[in-house]
């Protein structure tokens, strides 16, 4: 008896002690646990005879009890006390001056794009948009790009497994290395006389360096009517670059070669991060080559089921990026993919 008063207040002892839950359970396994003291004892009654056993059991029983209510008290003191200290820490003081919440922005990108769709809205041209999983058919075939061509080679595509029953034929499927095949979707539908512009975002397998992404934007434009000449692309996208980049730009059109278009050209502006000077996002040429363009080929408006005898037309396909990136002063077209907020914020 005399033991188990000493355990009993040694235990007490220990409670009134421990200073947080961590410690009440350490006490509490000493004691109460499975391999416990009180537990030990217990067990020990077994070898104590029959009368001796229930009078020491019953001792046992009421020891167990007060160490149990001594934790369980403890622990309801310790929990008070964890709780009016994270309230004083939490305090909410309702009179502090609202946190601003910053507002976020339209990615330069974008604000590219609706500037360039507002400028040919205003010239009197639709804005038109096509899938971004293409067939062979319109962006390689109908656009007089047929199978084994070796034009095909100046687009680097990322072809996908799976093929697309189209008309009679199977084509396979591949991301739209530009904007292109969506003259012919539209062509095919609608009567000239046509002016639309089609923005969206196109695929290559190709390295990435300062001017060259895998993925990035194009612009397509395409205007059929009776008389339609270079002269008129010209003075549309002479027109187009002064508003864009609201100062007279100086422009070049090289000859160059698209399938699609007879004549063609390439369109370059002086390189405004530069200044024609030469920089990385020129290639150190002084010139940013910003798209491609031409007269509309016969098989083209043949292919979209048109009268080539009937109708003219141009067609271009400008790089957004590559816009955006003259707009801006950008030397590296990697920055508007790179999710890096300190570029981000600045536009
Ligand atoms: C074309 O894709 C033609 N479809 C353009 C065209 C349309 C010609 C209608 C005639 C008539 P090209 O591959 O050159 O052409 O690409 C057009 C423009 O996209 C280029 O002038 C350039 O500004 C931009 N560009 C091309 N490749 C990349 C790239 N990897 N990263 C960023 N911009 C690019």
């Amino acid at each position: 008896m005399a033991t188990l008063k000493l355990l009993q207040n040694k235990a007490q002892k220990e409670i009134k002690k421990a200073k947080d839950l961590k410690k009440l359970d350490q006490v509490f396994r000493k004691y109460l646990g499975k391999k416990g003291e009180i537990n030990l004892m217990l067990k020990s009654l077994k070898k104590l005879p029959k009368k001796k056993k229930a009078k020491k059991g019953r001792e046992l029983n009421l020891a167990k009890e007060f160490i149990e209510k001594e934790i369980e008290e403890k622990t309801k003191k310790i929990k008070e006390k964890l709780r009016t200290e994270i309230l004083k820490k939490e305090k909410i003081d309702v009179t502090a001056p609202g946190k601003k919440i910053s507002p976020g922005h339209l990615h330069p990108l974008t604000q590219v794009q609706r500037k360039v769709e507002e400028i040919f809205q205003s010239m009197g041209f639709s804005i038109i948009e096509g899938p971004e999983i293409e067939t062979e058919w319109y962006n390689f075939d109908a656009l007089n790009i047929p199978k084994d061509h070796p034009a095909r080679d100046l687009w680097n595509t990322l072809w996908l497994k799976t093929n697309y029953k189209l008309k009679t034929n199977n084509y396979k499927l591949l991301l739209r290395t530009h904007t292109s095949p969506v003259q012919i979707r539209y062509m095919e539908k609608h009567n000239p006389p046509l002016r639309i512009i089609v923005p969206g975002r196109v695929f290559r397998h190709e390295a990435t360096d300062a001017s060259h992404e895998v993925n990035f934007y194009h612009i397509e434009g395409l205007m059929v009517d009776k008389n339609v000449s270079v002269a008129n692309f010209k003075a549309i996208i002479q027109k187009f670059y002064q508003k864009f980049f609201e100062r007279q730009i100086e422009i070049r059109l090289i000859p160059c070669y698209f399938p699609f278009t007879e004549p063609s050209f390439e369109v370059d502006i002086t390189c405004l991060t530069c200044g024609g000077q030469g920089c990385p996002a020129c290639q150190k040429t002084g010139w940013m080559e910003m798209m491609g363009a031409g007269m509309v080929h016969p098989q083209v408006f043949k292919n979209s089921g048109l009268n080539p005898k009937e109708w003219q037309g141009f067609a271009f396909g400008m790089g957004l990026d590559r816009l955006a990136m003259m707009k801006y002063k950008i030397n590296d077209i990697r920055l508007f993919y790179s999710g890096d907020l300190r570029f981000l914020q600045q536009f």
